[in-house]
Parts: structure tokens; sequence; C-alpha cells
């Protein structure tokens, strides 16, 4: 008898947990040259005010190395380096994204890898990132584990991700304008409407605040803590570590 593959959540999907890094890649293979026109028209602006918050809140200084994972066209490495960073390398398993966005910086490296297994020895960047990202992998609590260790001892780690609304009438707008509007938008401007379902689906599915603080823990993150974005629209997690 054949052995029965674990199943994942693939936006309102099932599917075989083998299956979702090709379908993710498939996703963004598609949508890749109009990713950033797709970003400021889905979220009305907003992506690039939550990206300034988490830049704000890392503060970067002319010392520090900035790892961001799942980085695709690369909006925080070039903040992080505009507002002062050392260097920034940007990692991301889809080579069309990361070649969108490139920028001719000497200091922003671009890696095409999994971030479930960096290929990156223990203690190496003393800042850490990950936008929009975390919900599209497979294994979260792995790609955790990785960050913490490719993070140096006293480095810090800051998550940006769709999150749980706090206000009952901004819900109502917000699903409105996720469910109605923006697979719609995607159709018009990438041709793939059920890209943007996915992606819109994801965003459901993922981990509230609370729980996510609490795989943070679980990858031995310490001094873990959130701050809501747009009323939870968006929410940025930190963690260090030690
Ligand atoms: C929604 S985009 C976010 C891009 C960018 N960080 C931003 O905020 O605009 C999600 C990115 O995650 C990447 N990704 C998905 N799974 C990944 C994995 N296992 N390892 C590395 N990158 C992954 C995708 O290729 C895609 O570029």
């Amino acid at each position: 008898m054949r052995k029965s593959l674990k199943k994942i959540d693939f936006g309102f999907k099932k599917v075989n947990i083998n299956k979702k890094e090709e379908l993710v890649n498939n996703i963004f293979n598609s949508v890749s040259s109009k990713y950033d026109l797709m970003n400021d028209l889905s979220s009305l602006g907003f992506h690039r005010l939550w990206k300034q918050e988490l830049i704000n809140w890392i503060a970067p200084q002319s010392n520090q190395s900035l790892l961001d994972i799942a980085g695709g066209t690369g909006d925080i490495a070039k903040l992080f380096m505009k507002s002062g960073g050392f260097s920034a390398d940007i990692i991301d398993i889809n080579y069309n994204m990361l070649i969108n966005g490139k920028s001719n910086n000497p200091k922003i490296r671009y890696i095409v890898g999994n971030c479930e297994k960096l290929p990156i020895k223990n203690d190496t960047y003393d800042r850490i990132t990950i936008a929009f990202g975390l919900r599209n992998i497979t294994n979260r609590q792995l790609a955790l584990n990785e960050i913490y260790r490719v993070l140096k001892p006293g480095g810090r780690f800051i998550c940006l991700e769709f999150s749980l609304v706090n206000d009952n009438i901004i819900k109502k707008l917000y699903d409105l304008w996720s469910f109605k509007i923006i697979p719609k938008l995607g159709k018009i401007i990438t041709n793939n409407e059920e890209a943007y379902k996915y992606l819109i689906e994801s965003i459901r599915m993922f981990p509230d605040q609370d729980e996510l603080s609490l795989m943070f823990v679980k990858s031995k993150f310490e001094r873990v803590k959130y701050k809501n974005l747009s009323q939870g629209i968006a929410s940025l997690h930190s963690g260090w570590k030690f």
C-alpha cells in the first residue's frame, strides 16, 4: 500500500507537503515582473510604510550586516543600505524575483536558495529580516531554526507579515478589498487571478500574532515581542539571539 503524504495548507486548499514549494515557486515566477506594481496597488502603497517601520525598528548602523530572507525584489535590503547599513545579502528561492529587483549596489549580494536549509555558516549576520515571506514557506519552524542558527549572538531578527486585524470595521473593509478587488487587480496586471487568490487566502491561514510569537520562542529567540501595523493588517515580530 502506498504511504499517504502529509497535507499542508496552500491558501484554503490542502496539498501534499512535497508540492507546496513548487506551487509557490510557480506563483512567483508568473508574477515576478509585475510584483512591485501589484504590491503598490494591492496595498494602496501601505507596504512601503510597513517596510519603513521594519527598518526603523532595526535602526541600521554602519557596522551591521543584514540577511534578508525571501527577499524577492529587494525592498528591505535597499532600504537597509539607504539607512546606513554596512552590507545586505538577499536570499530567495526564486531567481526571477531576485533578477527583477536587482540593484547595482555592490554591497547588496544575491543568493538563490531555500531558507529551510540556508547555505550559510553559523553566527554570520548582525540582523536578519523576512518580509511577507514566512507564510509562503513549507516548514516555517525549520526556517526559524535556520535563521536563529545563522544570526550572530547579540543579533536581532525581525519578521514583517500579514496578521490578524483587531478592528471589526477595518476587518470588513479589508476582507472586501482582499477577496473582491485584489484577485481582479491580479488578473488585470499579471493575468494570474489564482496567484492573488492564493496570496490572500494564505494570509488568512497564517498564525496570528501570539501563535507566531510562540514559534519564535520555540526556535530559541529571546525578548520576543510584536507590534501591530494598521490595526493588525500586518505586524512586526522581533526576537534576539543571545
Ligand atoms: C510575497 S514575496 C516577498 C518579497 C519581499 N520580501 C517583499 O517584501 O516584497 C515572498 C517571497 O518568498 C520567496 N520564498 C518562498 N519560499 C521560499 C523559501 N523556501 N526560501 C526562500 N525564499 C522563499 C518567494 O520566492 C518570494 O520571492
